[in-house]
C-alpha cells in the first residue's frame, strides 16, 4: 500500500510539474513578439536631454576621442545633409536656369560694328597662365566639393558602392591637393589686378546703364567695368573665405576644435555653392554670353572693336599713352 501510495505521488508530482512547464512556455515563447525592445531602455533623445553629449572613458591622452555624441553635432549633419543641399541646388540650378532664360532672351551679345581686323593685347602670358592655373583648379575643387555634398544622395545609386567610393576617394585626393595651385592663383590674382578693381564713381555709370547687358549701349569702363569688379572681389574675398576655412578643415585640431571646425565647413559649404553659381555667369559670359570675349583669355589679343565698345577708356589709356602701348595693337591674322 506504501509503495502504491509513493507511485501515486510520484505521477501526481510529475502531472504538476507537466501543467507548470505547459503553461510556462507558451508564455515565454509569446514573450519575443510582445514585449518592446526599447520600451525600458533611454532613447536617444532622452539622453541629449539629460547629459547633453554622449561620452566615454578612454586610456588614451587624446581626451576629445571620448566623445561620441554631442548635440552641434546633431545639428551640423542637418545643416550638412538637408540645409547645404537646398542652398546649393537652388543657387546653382536657378543660376543655370537664368542664364539658359537669358541667352533665349538676348542670344550672345555680338561686337556692334563688326571685328576690325586689328587687335589689342589685353592679358599677357602671366595673366592667362594665372588665370587658367585658378580657372582649371576651381573647376575640379568645385565638382570634387559638389560630389561630397551632393554624391550620396545622386551618384551613389546611380553608380554603386564600389565605383563611388573609388570615384570619392580619387575626388577626395584632387580636392585636397588642387587646394594649393588654387591658392597661389588667388595670391597672384589678387595682386596682378588689384590697382584695376578699385570701385569708383564711373562703376556706378555703367551699374545704372545696366552694363550694355540690357539694350544696345555700351557703357564707357576702363580696363575692368563694375560686373569685372564684382567678379574680382568676389573671388579674391570669396575664394580667400574658402581657402581658409578649407585648410582648417583639412587640418583638423590645428587652428580650432569641433566647433570652430564645425562653423568652417559651414562658411566653406555655402560661399562655395555661391562661387560656383557665380562663375557659372562668369563662364557664361566669357564664351557663349559675348562675341570676342574668350579672345582675351585665349590668345589675349582682343578685337580693337570689342575693346572700344566695352572697355573705351582703356583702349583710350593705352592709345593714347605710352609709344609701346600703341605697339601692342596689330593686325588680326
Ligand atoms: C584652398 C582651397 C580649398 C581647400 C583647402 C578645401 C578643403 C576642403 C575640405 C578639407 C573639405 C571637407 C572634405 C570632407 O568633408 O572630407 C571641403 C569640402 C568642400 N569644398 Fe573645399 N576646399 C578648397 C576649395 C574649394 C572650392 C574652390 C570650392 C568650390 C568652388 C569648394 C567646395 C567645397 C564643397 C562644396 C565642400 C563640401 C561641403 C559640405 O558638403 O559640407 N572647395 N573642402
Amino acid at each position: 500500500m506504501a509503495t502504491l501510495l509513493a507511485h501515486v505521488r510520484y505521477i501526481v508530482g510529475a502531472f504538476v510539474l507537466l501543467m507548470i512547464v505547459a503553461l510556462a512556455v507558451p508564455a515565454n515563447a509569446q514573450q519575443p513578439s510582445s514585449v518592446n525592445p526599447t520600451a525600458s531602455s533611454v532613447k536617444e533623445e532622452q539622453l541629449f536631454q539629460q547629459m547633453q553629449r554622449l561620452e566615454g572613458r578612454i586610456t588614451i591622452p587624446d581626451a576629445k576621442s571620448s566623445v561620441l555624441i554631442q548635440p552641434a553635432g546633431q545639428s551640423w549633419r542637418q545643416f550638412h545633409e538637408v540645409t547645404l543641399r537646398w542652398i546649393g541646388g537652388i543657387a546653382v540650378i536657378g543660376m543655370l536656369a537664368l542664364l539658359i532664360m537669358f541667352y533665349a532672351v538676348r542670344g550672345m551679345i555680338k561686337i556692334s560694328s563688326g571685328r576690325s581686323g586689328r587687335t589689342i593685347t589685353r592679358f599677357n602670358s602671366l595673366e592667362r597662365g594665372v588665370h587658367w592655373l585658378t580657372a582649371i583648379s576651381f573647376v575640379i575643387l568645385a565638382i570634387s566639393g559638389l560630389n561630397i555634398t551632393f554624391g550620396k544622395p545622386l551618384l551613389l545609386p546611380l553608380l554603386g558602392p564600389e565605383a563611388f567610393t573609388k570615384l570619392s576617394i580619387a575626388a577626395k585626393y584632387a580636392h585636397n591637393y588642387l587646394s594649393f595651385p588654387f591658392t597661389l592663383g588667388l595670391v597672384f590674382i589678387f595682386f596682378m589686378w588689384i590697382k584695376d578693381n578699385i570701385p569708383g564713381k564711373i562703376d556706378i555709370a555703367w551699374i545704372k546703364a545696366g552694363g550694355g547687358l540690357v539694350g544696345s549701349k555700351h557703357p564707357p569702363a576702363r580696363r575692368f567695368n563694375a560686373g569685372q569688379k564684382a567678379v574680382y572681389w568676389l573671388v579674391v574675398l570669396g575664394g580667400g573665405a574658402i581657402a581658409v576655412t578649407g585648410y582648417l578643415l583639412m587640418f583638423p585640431f590645428y587652428g580650432t576644435g569641433i566647433a570652430g571646425m564645425q562653423l568652417a565647413q559651414i562658411i566653406h559649404g555655402v560661399v562655395g555653392v555661391l562661387l560656383i553659381a557665380a562663375m557659372l555667369a562668369h563662364i557664361y559670359i566669357g564664351t557663349i554670353g559675348m562675341e570676342g570675349a574668350f579672345d582675351a583669355m585665349s590668345t589675349g589679343e582682343v578685337d580693337l572693336n570689342w575693346a572700344k565698345e566695352h572697355h573705351k577708356l582703356w583702349v583710350e589709356e593705352e592709345m593714347g599713352g605710352a609709344s609701346g602701348a600703341r605697339a601692342r595693337m596689330s593686325p588680326a591674322e
